[in-house]
């Protein structure tokens, strides 16, 4: 018997992650389970303007992303997460060391500069826009 979660109807928590856009589809989601004690997440891993129109502010409780999708360093292994409550943020962060042992450094080191390099093209406007560049990419390919 399939379980779908837009009936789901224990009166306890649960957390529930919304991939947004979504894969394959690129369709832009939002929670869907019928709760109202749900923790959301949102892995928006493919919210940059080359996979998808961003036509406003992201604004989540939990939000996640990583450089594989931003910038296509996959073998980075290197995500982030934009978290609004403190508490939640600390449990993150310890689950992370836990589960991880500890991010190599090379990665931490090589994306920090990546990043640094794509907001600097938003200060310095002799630069090419790192984003700007891969949505006409994109466009010119599909
Ligand atoms: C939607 C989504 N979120 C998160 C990830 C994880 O990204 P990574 O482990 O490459 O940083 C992927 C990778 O395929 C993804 O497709």
């Amino acid at each position: 018997m399939g379980w779908r979660c837009e009936t789901f109807e224990k009166d306890e928590p649960y957390i529930e992650l919304i991939t947004s856009p979504n894969i394959p589809n690129g369709i832009i989601r939002e929670h869907v389970v019928n709760g109202d004690q749900g923790k959301l997440i949102y892995d928006l891993a493919y919210y940059w303007p080359q996979y998808t129109s961003i036509t406003s502010r992201a604004n989540h409780d939990v939000m996640l992303f990583t450089i594989s999708k931003c910038t296509g360093h996959a073998g980075s292994r290197i995500g982030w997460a934009l978290v609004k409550g403190k508490e939640v943020a600390r449990k993150m962060t310890k689950f992370t060391e836990i589960c991880t042992i500890g991010v190599s450094k090379e990665p931490q080191l090589r994306d920090a500069k990546i990043l640094e390099v794509i907001s600097n093209s938003y200060l310095d406007f002799t630069l090419e826009n790192f984003l700007e560049y891969s949505q006409s990419r994109m466009t010119d390919r599909w």
